[in-house]
């Protein structure tokens, strides 16, 4: 296998926004309880929050973080979660037949994120809630007005608002399984007249209108175009969500799976602009794809507890454990993202602490990492500037669903302040090396300031609190001479060579 690529600044994609990089936190299974927070825990804070979760946030440098839910947001009383702890209700989730406490709730989140250093995505229930309760929370959130809601939040402590920029008008509405789920119509009028009412209180925020659930939901193209057509005046956002898995065990189609991304974001983007040229509307609708990841590991045990032992809080719910070939995955859908970095604008990787998350807990002990920890930390912290459209020859194979797959996978940022640039490659060929050859004459005098990589022969490696098989190391194997690179990709690996 091999691949060339033609690396040059002033091709450019667009500017990455910072969210690309964003997270989610549900009241989903230990993701809050005994997960970013757990009073008495020999690490917890004056709030209650771990401080051992909190580091491992902050190194991965999380711009925005989606709240509460998901499904569960979809039955959510935010009120509940609010004021005096001791006066607050504790109500059942049946998105994920969890008793919830409330104690945390929203005023708790900001608090958190702001230590986080985060912004919060705000997630409104418009699966049994509709117009009012959304003015309601955002008056509570935003405004510093002499009005009920607004006082409200002074009462309980929070004296500046929490300026909530970006907020999702419902969560997978298009999905059976939605509690209060919705027909595209449907959806669409009821999205359209909170978007417009909450923009009339405050028209500072940016709103996401509610996109398919998956792909290949058998309402995926034509709930896009119905609901926009009700939300597209008044949204600023479409979202996207998917989920990958390897049921079948096979890591070379595993690995072609972002050919179904591809196909996905241009169909969205298709959609949009369908909607937009129709409408004769000057704006264009950005991709917010704000849940990603693999997740099947833990399904199956998933569903039998949720059946036969409901009403527990902080149960051990979706907690996949991720092996190396997630991490190759979640590098290529990072890259698959930054390809589409000029209309891709928002992305959170669903989600961060212990539910299918990077960062995991131990109740009676340490956080530990992951194995997609490091894809995601590497594209954060190296993937913020601007999306270079280089030109990538790579050879091909096919893989039992996909055909025409590119071996090596690769994009490039270029951060002007800090004059680097970074390409970000994965050769996905299972069998084979592959050489590697990025052409970065455009870089006069730049030099290889690190060169990092994740590669093993065992694709079902997984980290635990015991220690990490899988973890970076820096690879010295490369040439660069008269400005061209040259290196190994290691079949099945995660490649970051940074220039500067
Ligand atoms: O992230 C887990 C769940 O996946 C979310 O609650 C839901 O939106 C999606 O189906």
């Amino acid at each position: 296998a091999k691949a060339k690529m033609i690396v040059d600044k002033d091709f450019e994609i667009a500017r990455v926004d910072s969210r690309m990089y964003g997270s989610f936190i549900e009241h989903l299974g230990r993701a809050v309880y005994n997960g970013i927070y757990q009073p008495g825990h020999p690490a917890a804070d004056e709030d209650g929050f771990r401080r051992d979760v909190l580091e491992l946030v902050k190194e991965l440098d999380v711009p925005i973080i989606r709240y509460p839910g998901g499904n569960f947001v979809s039955g959510f009383f935010w009120e509940d979660s609010v004021g005096p702890k001791e006066e607050r209700k504790p109500r059942l989730d049946l998105a994920w037949r969890t008793l919830e406490t409330n104690q945390f709730g929203l005023g708790e989140f900001a608090k958190w994120s702001k230590k986080a250093g985060s912004e919060i995505m705000m997630a409104i229930n418009l699966g049994t809630r509709g117009v009012s309760d959304a003015l309601n929370l955002l008056e509570y959130c935003n405004l510093d007005t002499n009005s009920y809601y607004s006082n409200l939040r002074k009462q309980h402590g929070a004296k500046e608002p929490y300026n909530v920029k970006t907020w999702c008008l419902g969560n997978e509405m298009d999905g059976p399984w939605q509690v209060g789920h919705k027909t595209a119509y449907e959806y669409g009028r009821l999205a359209a007249e909170t978007a417009k009412a909450m923009k009339l209180m405050d028209d500072s925020i940016e709103l996401v209108s509610c996109g398919s659930s998956n792909v290949d939901m058998p309402t995926f193209p034509e709930w896009e175009a119905v609901s926009l057509e009700e939300t597209y005046d008044y949204v600023d956002y479409i979202s996207l969500h998917n989920y990958y898995g390897n049921a079948e065990n096979d890591t070379e189609d595993f690995f072609a799976k972002t050919q179904d991304l591809e196909r996905f974001i241009h169909t969205v983007i298709a959609t949009c602009d369908y909607i937009k040229a129709k409408k004769r509307s000057k704006k264009t609708l950005n991709l917010s794809f704000d849940e990603w990841n693999v997740w099947f590991h833990a399904t199956e045990g998933d569903n039998e507890e949720m059946k036969n032992r409901p009403w527990q809080t902080a149960p051990h719910l979706l907690e996949d454990i991720y092996d190396f070939e997630d991490a190759i995955l979640v590098g290529l859908i990072l890259i698959t993202f930054l390809k589409h970095a000029d209309r891709l604008k928002m992305a959170c990787l669903a989600q961060l602490v212990n539910v299918i998350a990077p960062i995991m807990t131990e109740n009676d002990g340490g956080a530990w990492k992951q194995t997609i920890f490091y894809p995601f930390l590497h594209a954060s912290k190296y993937g913020r500037g601007i999306a270079l459209r280089s030109v990538v020859n790579s050879t091909m194979h096919d893989s039992k669903n996909h055909e025409d797959v590119t071996d090596v996978e690769s994009v490039a940022v270029y951060n002007e302040e800090k004059e680097e640039v970074t390409i970000f490659a994965v050769n996905r060929n299972v069998k084979e090396d592959a050489l590697f050859e990025a052409d970065v004459r455009c870089f006069g005098g730049y030099r290889v300031l690190e060169y990092l990589a994740l590669e093993n022969d065992d694709m079902k490696v997984v980290n635990s609190i015991a220690g990490e098989k899988v973890s970076p190391y820096s690879k010295t194997e490369y040439k660069l001479e008269d400005g061209i690179f040259t290196a190994n990709l290691s079949k099945c690996s995660w490649n970051v060579i940074r220039l500067g």
